[in-house]
């Protein structure tokens, strides 16, 4: 049995010491040109005029490409409806916006001569602040609407109320790997591209849609990404479309790799939110009413941004049951940088709502916020569907959170607490909480769909491909079991490969969650067709019904009392071949039964939903505003894990990026638009040090899931990293402040104090 075991990462040992290729580690086809960009040193203004002609005499400077040469569409958008430009052309909308691609023999002199290179910008009133855009109703699209009952009213009849706002910032990916692709030119125009990229089929697209070719020219690999989290879903894109179009007007290959500080300029992040609340409940803290403003900070252009809104929305109430309810989504335009996915993709802001409210009606009526959390879960006594329709499992909503808080000894931990916050003057301890409800699914129907391919080879080996990206979250190792399940065989025998829109087309992003739910019943199906066929060869030749053949234990054999006539995978393998029997089939799997109704804002978008908990006990040092997370006790619900080592991995890592998001990294941009927080220095992204020295992580006990999952596993790859929440609310616990903005940095944990004590 391969499914269910810990199996280590595929590339774990290459990872670790360097002998896994990236993209910038392939051997660089002669002839190739380096590539730079030209990036908008302002906010917001008209391109006036791009003297090229000083770069172009540079030494070792090939061409300088702008959007003047593009012999396709300027439109690099994901939606394809335009709004996104390759290179700018009368105005630039922010700071960072690529303006031009400085094509050198080397990357040095490519850099040299982009740098030297100033555009001439006139410059226009940039509108920076997401308060400003709210307050200028400057909306990237039409505001979304979900709602139950009569708000309005039921708040008017509440017994009590309350309010609150609170913001939460962006988040910059930081990959280690950053984005880079490497376009060589074949012939009769093809364009070959190597990219790092979440979405290969998009990559496809659009760098065809900037130089103005059929698809079938542009064969996309990835064999992996050096990390993801979401930045590499569109924006992988433009950087490979720019690759390609300076191979194509140079005829040569075209590597272009952004340096970090370029790829924090020009790439998108996560959306920074603005939330507003009006709460109506009763004096037992049952939420009876709930009018809700969440507005996400776009940037300057869509990208995903109806997504993420989507997302949000459908993510406010989380899991909790409030019988009226208005929740109003807008999308701000600003000038930004255009946000995008980011490991969760508005769910982690959604989420944040309830927690806000929560608290507010703890401190209304005097109970705990455990309590609040607990009278309100979604499920018997309370409605078990989501506003817009869907219904939740209560049942592992409530074991979930009993789980992780007997993990975590609630009780005894608050005691120990009160009486370690007695003795000290100035450190506070803190416990906070969260639970997890997060829908499985891409938003985009479309979207939700898979193919692979599988060959048998005559010996019996196995290669594999899938239309899914390997980011280091551990895909490949878990399609591939998935495929020696199938087959019987160990799963040594399956060979990986990279992924190329030349072996399995018209892909989705590797995103939501969503790649071995996808891929995996992709390749289970082309594995299925295989195996059928060389059942067939097995049945004609020990003269049985199929139905008697089994494939287990690297053998195939007649599974019948008494008759133990078997064979090796191998033998009959190669049988086939000589039978003349194709060992070689595609599997395509799209995800049943979901359906929205983007006019009514009902329906049924996700295929299941990922449950979560957790307890998260802080110490904040008063004086200075200081604080880190003790220990954490996770419980995260994987159904039946298809790899419980990876599953681990991917919980433990996305509880410490929900961490950095909600407590260290902060996004800085000047009053002219400049983002100042362009590297490491001064950006901070959470270290070894910041890991909860007691971090005690497990999956959710005998976890159910529906029974056409891919083995009865779930999804986990963004889940875990909203479980990072239950830090804001033992930070407020530790505190006792009311209101703490995102990030809740020292600085902002130190004012939020000095505005209690006020
Ligand atoms: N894990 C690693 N190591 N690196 C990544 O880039 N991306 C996350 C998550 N886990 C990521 C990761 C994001 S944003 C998503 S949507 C999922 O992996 C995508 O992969 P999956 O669908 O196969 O889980
Ligand atoms: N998650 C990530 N990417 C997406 C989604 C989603 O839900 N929908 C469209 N692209
Ligand atoms: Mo993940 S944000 O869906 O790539």
């Amino acid at each position: 049995m391969t499914i269910g075991a810990p199996i280590p990462h595929d590339s774990a040992l290459a990872h670790a010491t360097g002998a896994a290729r990236f993209a910038d580690d392939l051997a660089e086809p002669p002839g190739l040109l380096h590539g730079a960009l030209v990036l908008s040193p302002v906010a917001h203004g008209l391109l006036a005029a791009l003297d090229t002609a000083t770069a172009r005499a540079l030494p070792g400077v090939v061409a300088v490409l702008t959007a003047a040469d593009i012999p396709g569409a300027n439109d690099v958008s994901p939606s394809g409806k335009g709004g996104e430009t390759l290179f700018a052309e009368r105005t630039v909308e922010h700071h960072g916006q690529p303006i031009a691609l400085v094509l050198a023999e080397t990357r040095d002199a490519a850099l040299r001569a982009a740098a030297a290179l100033e555009p001439a910008i006139a410059p226009l009133p940039a509108l920076l602040d997401a308060e400003e855009a709210l307050a200028h109703q400057a909306y990237l699209m039409p505001p979304q609407v979900i709602a139950r009952g009569d708000a309005e009213h039921a708040l008017d009849a509440a017994p009590l109320r309350a309010e609150g706002s609170f913001r939460s910032g962006g988040q910059e990916h930081f990959y280690l790997e950053s984005q880079i692709a490497v376009a060589t030119p074949g012939e009769d125009g093809e364009i070959a591209i190597t990219s790092s990229t979440q979405h290969p089929t998009e990559v496809q697209h659009i760098a065809a849609r900037v130089l103005g070719c059929d698809f079938n020219r542009i064969p996309v690999t990835c064999r992996r990404m050096g990390g993801g989290f979401g930045g590499k879903e569109s924006n992988a894109s433009w950087v490979a479309a720019a690759a390609a179009f300076g191979a194509q007007a140079t005829g040569r290959p075209v590597k272009l790799r952004l340096a970090r500080k370029a790829d924090m300029a020009a790439t998108g992040k996560r959306h920074p939110f603005l939330f507003r609340w009006r709460a109506g409940f009763d004096a037992d803290g049952r939420i009876l009413a709930l009018d809700a403003t969440l507005a996400a900070d776009g940037g300057h252009s869509l990208d995903l941004t109806p997504g993420v809104v989507f997302r949000a929305i459908t993510h406010a109430l989380n899991c909790y049951d409030v019988p009226a309810v208005k929740l109003t989504a807008l999308a701000l335009r600003t000038n930004t940088v255009s946000h995008t996915a980011f490991r969760g993709f508005g769910g982690p802001q959604g989420v944040l709502l309830m927690e806000d409210v929560i608290r507010g009606v703890a401190r209304a009526t005097g109970h705990t916020p455990e309590e609040v959390r607990e009278r309100n879960f979604a499920g018997a006594p309370n409605g078990g569907e989501t506003p817009y329709g869907q219904a939740l499992e209560g049942d592992l909503i409530r074991r979930v959170w009993a789980e992780c808080r007997a993990d975590a000894g609630w009780e005894a931990r608050r005691q120990e607490i009160a009486a370690f916050n007695a003795a000290h003057p100035y450190l506070r301890r803190g416990l906070g909480s969260f639970v997890l409800a997060f829908g499985i699914s891409f938003g985009v129907r479309h979207l939700n769909q898979a193919g692979a391919l599988v060959h048998v080879y005559a010996d019996g080996s196995i290669r594999l491909n899938h239309g899914g990206t390997e980011m280091g979250q551990g895909l490949n190792i878990k399609v591939a079991q998935v495929v020696a399940e199938t087959f019987g065989v160990p799963l040594h025998r399956v060979r990986i490969t990279a992924t190329s829109t030349a072996e399995v087309p018209n892909t989705a992003p590797t995103a939501a969650s969503t790649g071995s739910d996808l891929n995996g019943w992709a390749a289970h199906l082309a594995a299925g067709t295989i195996r059928g066929r060389m059942a067939g060869v097995a049945a004609a030749l020990w003269e049985v019904p199929v139905e008697a053949i089994v494939f287990a234990g690297n053998r195939v054999f007649v599974d019948r009392p008494g008759d133990n006539r078997a064979m090796e995978f191998g033998e009959l393998a190669h049988r086939c071949w000589i039978e003349r029997v194709s060992l070689s089939a595609t599997g395509f799997y799209r995800t049943p039964d979901i359906h929205w109704d983007a006019q009514a804002m009902r329906g049924e978008p996700f295929f299941y939903f990922s449950y979560g908990a957790s307890v998260v006990e802080v110490v904040v040092d008063t004086l200075t505003g200081e604080h880190r997370v003790l220990r954490a006790d996770l419980v995260q619900d994987a159904g039946r894990s298809l790899n419980p080592a990876v599953d681990r991995g991917q919980i433990e890592g996305a509880f410490v990026q929900g961490l950095g998001w909600l407590t260290c990294e902060e996004l800085h941009w000047d009053e002219q638009g400049r983002q100042r927080t362009l590297g490491p220095s001064t950006y901070k992204i959470p270290g070894s040090r910041d890991v909860p020295p007691a971090f005690k992580v497990r999956l959710l006990s005998a976890a159910p899931a529906r029974a056409d999952t891919i083995f009865r596993s779930k999804a986990v790859g963004e889940p875990p990293l909203m479980l990072a929440t239950a830090v804001w609310n033992a930070l407020k616990d530790a505190t006792g402040v009311e209101r703490l903005d995102l990030p809740a940095t020292p600085e902002r944990v130190l004012m939020a104090l000095a505005a209690k004590a006020r």
